[in-house]
């Protein structure tokens, strides 16, 4: 097991470039699935959720070759629908599109409940809704869901609640069914469109995506394609928050400023000088950072997965700031860790009020989850002294060498194995 330390207040400068987005490829992979002949997908991020993925897809028949370490050729012709054990499945959350891509495929699919960060309740009540609504029949045994249609048909599915796993998971199971399904209140991420391009290319017909109503005409087969992942809006938007808390001048290279449009707008609000062009993004903080408050919705509103990094700057402001999850309300187990770093966070009604502006001290702390985790780096490069962070490998499932990214950009961060004496300690406080 591995622990990572940051020495502090060392200014960052110089460019760091992002990854193809880690909520596209995990789903990019099982819908390879659908195809009858090659998918090559490029700009795969080198993260524990994709290395997860393809072994799953190796277990169930998919012939991989990697060409680099971002360039996989997934020939999935001797794919067999068997059961997909728990073990694997239960590393990430994004093992549920196998559900989608298996029953559209297969007709049939038997897999374990997804695992993944825990964020509070995630339920995939829609994913089944929309299953069934396509003439599934879905059962719940011990711990396991069972999927099996005679045949797909295409149906009119409205979403309770606006979901990017159910809108990309229907996807998937809809595109090869009889007829049209019409998807209403879907989600509209970047990467669902992401997905839908593949699928596109694939041969599929969707129509619609990045508004809330999509349209697809399913098709008899798929056939194979090469596709180039996105730029990830989430790692991208980590190290912009990185550069507001602790840059100098930093370029964030290979990326889409419009996706991360709510965070650069608020981000200006606080008095952070950003200059944007086609791909890349230039961060030029100031010292008096003004207080603002954010509210986490569904795209293109600012993403919650941004909301536990921007916590941590937010300690740096002058002023009141109020946080609050709409999507995930439990997303807040980085608080607590914040609050040994000497920030003054109060919770209250599901709300974080941070109070700034505050000089965080180096300390202990945990990363309970990915996004903990980056936030706990941020606050690890803005605090006097060393701070040691525990519980690296939910970091390790979505971000691609962030230390030696930050490390490149003039961080003194590094990695450290953990003696026994630590792991014993680490687990006695579990
Ligand atoms: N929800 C339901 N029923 C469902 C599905 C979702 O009630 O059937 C609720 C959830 O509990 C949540 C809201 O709807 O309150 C939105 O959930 P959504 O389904 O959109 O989330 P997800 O697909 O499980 C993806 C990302 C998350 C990201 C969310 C929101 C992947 C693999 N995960 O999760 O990413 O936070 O969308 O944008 O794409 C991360 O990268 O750190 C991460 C957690």
């Amino acid at each position: 097991m591995e622990k990572i330390i940051v020495e502090g207040g060392h200014l960052l400068q110089g460019t760091v470039r992002v990854n193809g987005a880690k909520n596209s490829a995990v789903a990019l992979l099982p819908a390879a699935i659908l195809a009858d002949s090659t998918v090559t997908i490029d700009g795969l991020p080198n993260i524990s959720d994709v290395n997860t993925l393809n072994s799953i897809l190796e277990d169930i028949g998919a012939k991989i070759v990697r060409d680099s370490n971002q360039k996989v050729h997934i020939d999935p012709s001797s794919i067999v629908s068997i059961p997909i054990p728990n073990g694997k499945v239960k590393k990430l959350r994004a093992s549920y599109y196998f559900m989608g891509a298996m029953l559209g495929k297969f007709k049939r699919a038997a897999i374990g409940l997804p695992g993944g960060c825990y964020l509070g309740p995630r339920p995939i009540d829609q994913h089944i809704k929309g299953f069934e609504a396509l003439g599934a029949k879905v059962t719940n045994e011990k711990g396991a869901i069972y999927l099996h249609a005679e045949k797909l048909k295409g149906a009119r599915i409205y979403l309770d609640v606006v979901s990017v796993g159910a809108t990309i998971n229907i996807m998937l199971a809809a595109v090869l069914a009889e007829g049209k399904t019409t998807i209403e209140n879907a989600a509209k991420e970047p990467e669902i469109i992401d997905v839908a391009t593949l699928l596109t290319n694939m041969g599929a017909k969707i129509k619609g995506v990045g508004t809330d109503i999509i349209r697809i005409e399913g098709v008899k087969n798929l056939n194979g394609c090469r596709h180039t992942i996105i730029p990830d809006r989430i790692e991208a938007g980590t190290y912009v928050i990185a550069a507001a808390a602790q840059g100098k001048e930093v370029i964030i290279d290979n990326v889409i400023p419009e996706h991360l449009e709510s965070l650069l707008a608020k981000l200006r609000e606080m008095g952070v000088s950003i200059e944007q062009s086609d791909e890349q993004l230039l961060i030029t903080t100031k010292k008096n950072l003004q207080s603002v408050d954010i509210k986490t919705l569904v795209y293109p509103g600012f993403p919650t997965d941004l909301q536990q990094p921007f916590t941590s700057l937010l300690t740096k402001a002058e002023g009141t700031s109020v946080v609050t999850d709409t999507i995930y309300a439990a997303r807040l187990k980085h608080i607590d860790e914040l609050r040994r770093m000497n920030a003054k966070i109060k919770v209250e009604g599901g709300s974080a009020i941070i109070s700034g502006p505050i000089q965080l001290e180096g300390a202990l702390v945990k990363a309970s989850d990915l996004r903990a985790g980056a936030s706990l780096v941020i606050a690890g490069l803005m605090a006097n002294g060393m701070t040691e962070i525990t519980g690296v490998e939910h970091i390790e499932r979505g971000y691609e060498n962030m230390t030696e990214k930050l490390v490149n950009l003039g961080a003194r961060i590094r990695r450290e194995t953990m003696s026994d004496e630590e792991v014993k300690q680490l687990d006695t406080k579990i």
